[in-house]
C-alpha cells in the first residue's frame, strides 16, 4: 500500500512516538514495530530506512537484545538512537561500559566530520542526553563523527554504509537542531520522495474504503470527539449514504452536545446521523453506584447494549467503523510487553469483538495531528476539530461518588460558562484540557439578603503533551475572578468555585 516507509523499532523509549511524528512531518510514512516482530517478512516491503529507538534497557545487563541480520540485508540506512546506538555497537563489536555517572540533560555536541546527517548545522550544537551506559570504543570500520565537551563518543558512522549511531536524542525539542537531523536522515540519506501528504492520505483512504466496503452498509458510533468525527467524514466522502452514524446521548455529555455535532457537520448536507437519547437508561443503571471503575464498566456495558440495539435496525450493515488512531495501535502493541509501561489504559466504550461486523478503521495509521489536518481538509468545522479530549464515561468521572441527573445538569451549565469564557479570552487553544468538576458537598453562601446553601465546583485546566504528565494552567487572576462570579451568579445551586492546581503525577487529570 505504501510505496516508501521508514521502520521504527521500539525498544521502550518514551520518545518513540516523537520520532515517528517527526518523520511524518517530513511527509514520509513510518511504522513503529516491536523488536519481536522484526523478522516478519513483509515488514521490509518498501522500507527506505530504519530507526532503532532508545529504551530503558542495558545491553550490558541484558544480553537478550540483538539486532537480527535481516536489518542489514539490503544496505538500508539505519539510525540507532541511545540504546539503539548501543545495540549497533554490540552488533559490530564496539565497546560499551556502564558509566559511573549517568549523562542526563543538556550537553554540547562538537561535530567532527562533515556528514550528510549534519547538513545545515553549526559545528557545535546543544543536545539532550539521557543514558547510563556509554560507548567507549567505536566498532572497527566506524568513525566517531561527534563527541561532547566531556569527550564522550556521541555519534558514530559506518565507514562503508549509511549506518549511524547517536547517543543523544535528536527527536526531542531540547536538542536545538530545529529538526534538521531527522530531516537529513529522511530526505538526504533515505531519499524519501515526501508523498505522505494530507491530500494523498485522503485519496488513498477513499480508494481503500470503497474497495473494502463495496455495496455494504457501514455503521459508526459518533461521539462528538475528533477521532470518530474525522472517521465519519472520510467514510462519508468515500461511500456517502452507505454510512449511518449513531450518536448516543448517555446523559453524561457536555451542554448542547448534539448541537455541537450538528454544527461540526453543517457542510455535510446528506450525512445520516441517528440521535438516540438513552440518558434515562444510563442514569438508572448508575443509581447508588459510587466506585469509579464500577461506573466506567456500567457506562461501557450500557453503551454496547444501546449501540447493538440501534445497529440491528440498519439493513445490510456489514461494517463497524471506528476512529482508532495510530497512538492507540502502538500503545496496545507495546502494552503486550508491559515491563516499562507508564500509561494505564482507559478501555471503556469499546465494542465487543463478536459484534458480527467487520472493522473499518480509516485512521489506524494516523497520529492525532494528522487526523486533525484531515478533518479540516474534509470540511469539518474547526471548532469541533480543536476540541479538548473528553472521556468516554463523560461527566460521570467529574462527579465524584453517585451520579445524579441534577448534579449533571448543574455541572453542564457551569462547565459551559467556563469553556465559553476560555474561548472568549483566547485561552482555550493554549490549554490541553479544561473542564469543571462537581463536588457533592454543600457550602454556605450569601445571595441577596439571605443565606444560600449550594454545591461547589472546581475548575481544572492542564497543559500536557502526552496526557501522561500534566501541569496546571497558570491563569491570570482576573480571569478566575470573572469566571467564578459568572458561574455563581448564573448557575442556581452553586455557591462556591475552586481551582484545582495539582500536577499529574501525583494527581490525575480527571477526578476519578
Ligand atoms: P487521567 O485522569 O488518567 O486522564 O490523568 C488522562 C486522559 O485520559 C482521559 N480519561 C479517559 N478517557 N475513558 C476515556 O475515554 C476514561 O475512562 C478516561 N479516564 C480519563 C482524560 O480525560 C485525560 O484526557
Amino acid at each position: 500500500m505504501h510505496d516508501q516507509k521508514i521502520l521504527i523499532i521500539d525498544y521502550g523509549s518514551q520518545y518513540t512516538q516523537l520520532i515517528a511524528r517527526h518523520i511524518r512531518e517530513n511527509k514520509t510514512y513510518c511504522e513503529v514495530i516491536q523488536p519481536e516482530s522484526i523478522n516478519k517478512k513483509n515488514n521490509f516491503d518498501c522500507v527506505i530506512g530504519v530507526i532503532l529507538s532508545g529504551g530503558p534497557n542495558s545491553v550490558i545487563e541484558n544480553n537478550n537484545y540483538d539486532l537480527p541480520d535481516i536489518l542489514f540485508k539490503n544496505d538500508i540506512p539505519i539510525l540507532g538512537i541511545c540504546f539503539g546506538m548501543q545495540l549497533l555497537c554490540k552488533k559490530f563489536n564496539g565497546k560499551i561500559q556502564e558509566s559511573i555517572s549517568r549523562e542526563y540533560g543538556k550537553a554540547y555536541l562538537k561535530i567532527k566530520k562533515d556528514e550528510k546527517i549534519f547538513n545545515d548545522l553549526d559545528k557545535e550544537l546543544e543536545v539532550w542526553m539521557s543514558h547510563g551506559d556509554s560507548v567507549t570504543e567505536a566498532p572497527v570500520n566506524f568513525s566517531i563523527i561527534a563527541s561532547t565537551d566531556k569527550k564522550n563518543i556521541s555519534a558514530i558512522k559506518s565507514n562503508e554504509k549509511e549506518i549511524y549511531g547517536f547517543q543523544f536524542h535528536p527527536e526531542v525539542t531540547h536538542t536545538l537542531d530545529n529538526g534538521k537531523i531527522i530531516y537529513n536522515f529522511v530526505k538526504n540519506i533515505c531519499n524519501s520522495t515526501g508523498r505522505w501528504t494530507t491530500k494523498n492520505i485522503i485519496n488513498n483512504q477513499i480508494a481503500d474504503i470503497k474497495e473494502k466496503v463495496k455495496n455494504d452498509n457501514v455503521i459508526l458510533g459518533l461521539s462528538g470527539g475528533v477521532d470518530s468525527s474525522v472517521a465519519a467524514a472520510i467514510i462519508h466522502k468515500a461511500i456517502k449514504n452507505q454510512l449511518t452514524c449513531i450518536f448516543i446521548d448517555n446523559g453524561l455529555l457536555r451542554l448542547n452536545e448534539k448541537k455541537q455535532v450538528e454544527l461540526g457537520f453543517k457542510d455535510f448536507k446528506d450525512i445520516k446521523i441517528i440521535y438516540v437519547d438513552s440518558s434515562k437508561l444510563f442514569l438508572e443503571r448508575l443509581k447508588n453506584i459510587t466506585d469509579p471503575e464500577e461506573k466506567r464498566k456500567i457506562i461501557g456495558k450500557t453503551f454496547i447494549d444501546v449501540f447493538q440495539k440501534e445497529a440491528k435496525k440498519i439493513k445490510n450493515a456489514k461494517w463497524l467503523a471506528q476512529g482508532t488512531i495510530y497512538s492507540d495501535v502502538i500503545e496496545s502493541a507495546a502494552s503486550s510487553d508491559s515491563s516499562h509501561l507508564i500509561k494505564s489504559h482507559h478501555n471503556v466504550g469499546g465494542l465487543p469483538k463478536d459484534i458480527g461486523l467487520k472493522l473499518l478503521e480509516p485512521l489506524r495509521e494516523l497520529f492525532k495531528d494528522e487526523v486533525r489536518k484531515l478533518g479540516i481538509n474534509l470540511g469539518i468545522e474547526e471548532k469541533l476539530i480543536n476540541r479538548h479530549p473528553f472521556p468516554g464515561p463523560g461527566l460521570a468521572v467529574r462527579i465524584p461518588g453517585e451520579v445524579k441527573k441534577e448534579y449533571a445538569d448543574v455541572l453542564r451549565q457551569a462547565d459551559d460558562i467556563f469553556i465559553r469564557m476560555l474561548h472568549e479570552k483566547d485561552l482555550y487553544n493554549k490549554i490541553s484540557q479544561a473542564f469543571t468538576v462537581f463536588m457533592p458537598v454543600k457550602s454556605v453562601g450569601v445571595t441577596g439578603d439571605g443565606r444560600s446553601y449550594g454545591n461547589v465546583v472546581a475548575l481544572r485546566a492542564v497543559k500536557t503533551i502526552d496526557f501522561m504528565t500534566a501541569k496546571p494552567f497558570d491563569f491570570p487572576f482576573d480571569f478566575l475572578e470573572e469566571v467564578s462570579t459568572k458561574i455563581i451568579n448564573n448557575v442556581p445551586g452553586i455557591s462556591r468555585v475552586c481551582l484545582d492546581i495539582s500536577s499529574k503525577p501525583p494527581a490525575t487529570i480527571e477526578w476519578e
